[in-house]
């Protein structure tokens, strides 16, 4: 322990009913504090209350680091800005969070050859998508079809050990991607382009999405950096809401598909990854003459309004995400590229600029987020705005599965079991229909 850890009180006193309670304290590596209440109940018959868990750690975590109130995000100690660089590589970086370092080249060949081996679906799941109803949400689509992979591949059914935990998230990670290219082409109308063995993970992606029939989809270095690089930043980011989810299935030893699968239904929520598609819902009805910005803005502030501004506040983030920074700078280098504009970009960027001028939002701290303008750069690659929250799941993909084996490989992990407070009847008996 450093001498400024021994120099911080180990142990908390909590006083109450007359009593006075030892809690141990520990120091995080960034020297974040913690006080360990795990036994509160078992030995003092006290529960804390902490309904959003706004304070309360849930796990010892490794894998990503954020500082909110500076606004930093590290994987694995790497800052996120560190990753917006020639050639950004999401799979790399995937590699990286799911196993603890950046890969070596041979672990990156190996893992290479691992997706590209478990492209495909297998026929019956493929199949079974054409049965799903046209319209379905693709969030639906996604959620079912992985839980549904375990019908048709048993090993997954069965607790991973090292080589195949790897493989099981090879699959995953592989054949997430074909799922969401395919449920694109489904609710499109259109035929389901296969992967081309030969292509990058990105690469792949946007030509299943985008190919037709004997015209292959050209897909453009710089979409192809900005793919990776979008997916990158929505890798991992601590205990958030389907990262907690992941946790909280997997903690009842529930096998890896059926914990991720959750995971999707919890980013699935507009306060969460769905954002994204809200943020262009919003910015779209400015742009068709709904409201103007600024009313926007005075309706975000109105309690009894239950509009939200899109893409700002976080709980953690008390600064400027510092996701959104870098896919803002990426907006201007993909719209270099393509030679185009988007008047969605101008209205987001008049929104972000009234609301940090704004008492209301600087007083609450409340800053763009990683959706604010993520889905701006996804509409430029021609990414409908109903597979946004697929284009995130996709990305927290390998975060998911990192908190996943994280707390699996954890040999003192129980089943999550938060408690309450009763606020319901007090002891009474049951009355017979005749006498109620
Ligand atoms: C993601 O947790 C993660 O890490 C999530 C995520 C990830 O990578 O996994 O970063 C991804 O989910 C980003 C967030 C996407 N969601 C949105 O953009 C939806 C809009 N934002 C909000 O709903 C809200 O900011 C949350 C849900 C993000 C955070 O909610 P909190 O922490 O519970 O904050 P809160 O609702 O208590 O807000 C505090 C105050 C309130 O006002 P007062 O009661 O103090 O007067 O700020 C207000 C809120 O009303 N507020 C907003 C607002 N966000 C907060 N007011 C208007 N518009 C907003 N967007």
């Amino acid at each position: 322990m450093s001498q400024r850890e021994k120099a911080l009180s180990d142990t908390a006193q909590l006083t109450v009913d007359g009593k006075s309670i030892e809690l141990p304290v520990y120091t995080d590596t960034e020297g974040g504090r913690a006080i360990d209440v795990s036994e509160l109940y078992s030995k003092h018959r006290y529960i804390t209350y902490d309904p959003s868990l706004g304070s309360t750690g849930i796990c010892r975590s490794a894998v990503t680091y954020i500082d909110g109130d500076k606004g930093v995000l590290r994987y694995r100690g790497i800052p996120i800005e560190q990753f917006d660089r020639p050639k950004p590589n999401f799979i790399e970086v995937a590699w990286m969070l799911i196993f603890g370092h950046l890969p070596t080249a041979a672990e990156m060949s190996e893992f290479r050859g691992m997706l590209t081996q478990y492209e495909l679906l297998h026929e019956g799941l493929t199949h079974q998508m054409h049965y799903i109803p046209p319209k379905a949400p693709p969030m639906v689509v996604l959620s079912s079809m992985i839980s549904m992979m375990a019908c048709y591949y048993e090993e997954f059914l069965m607790p991973p050990d090292e080589q195949s935990f790897m493989m099981q998230a090879a699959e995953l990670i592989s054949k997430v991607r074909t799922i969401a290219a395919f449920t694109y082409r489904r609710n499109s109308g259109l035929p389901f382009i296969y992967p081309d063995p030969s292509l990058r993970y990105c690469e792949n992606f946007l030509h299943m999405m985008f190919s037709i029939p004997y015209r292959q989809y050209e897909v453009l270095p710089e979409i192809e950096d900005a793919l990776n690089l979008i997916l990158i930043l929505h890798a991992d980011h601590e205990q958030n809401c389907s990262a907690s989810a992941v946790r909280v299935v997997g903690s009842a030893k529930a096998n890896l598909f059926a914990s991720i699968s959750a995971g999707v239904n919890a980013l699935w929520g507009p306060l969460h990854g769905g954002a994204n598609v809200k943020v262009m819902q919003m910015l779209e009805s400015i742009y068709n003459g709904g409201k103007k910005p600024q009313e926007c803005i005075e309706a975000a502030k109105d309690k009894s309004n239950p509009f939200r501004l899109y893409g700002f506040g976080h709980r953690v983030y008390k600064n400027y995400d510092p996701r959104a920074k870098i896919l803002k700078s990426a907006c201007d280098r993909v719209f270099a590229k393509l030679k185009t504009s988007d008047p969605l970009l101008e209205i987001a960027r008049e929104l972000e600029g009234l609301a940090l001028e704004d008492p209301y939002f600087i007083e609450r701290k409340l800053y763009p987020n990683v959706d604010f303008y993520s889905g701006i750069i996804l509409r430029a690659m021609g990414i409908p705005t109903d597979m946004f929250t697929v284009m995130f799941a996709i990305g927290r993909l390998p975060g998911w599965i990192a908190q996943w084996k994280e707390q699996y490989d954890n040999p003192s992990t129980r089943i999550i079991r938060p408690r309450q407070i009763y606020t319901g009847a007090p002891l009474n008996d049951y009355k017979p229909v005749d006498e109620r």
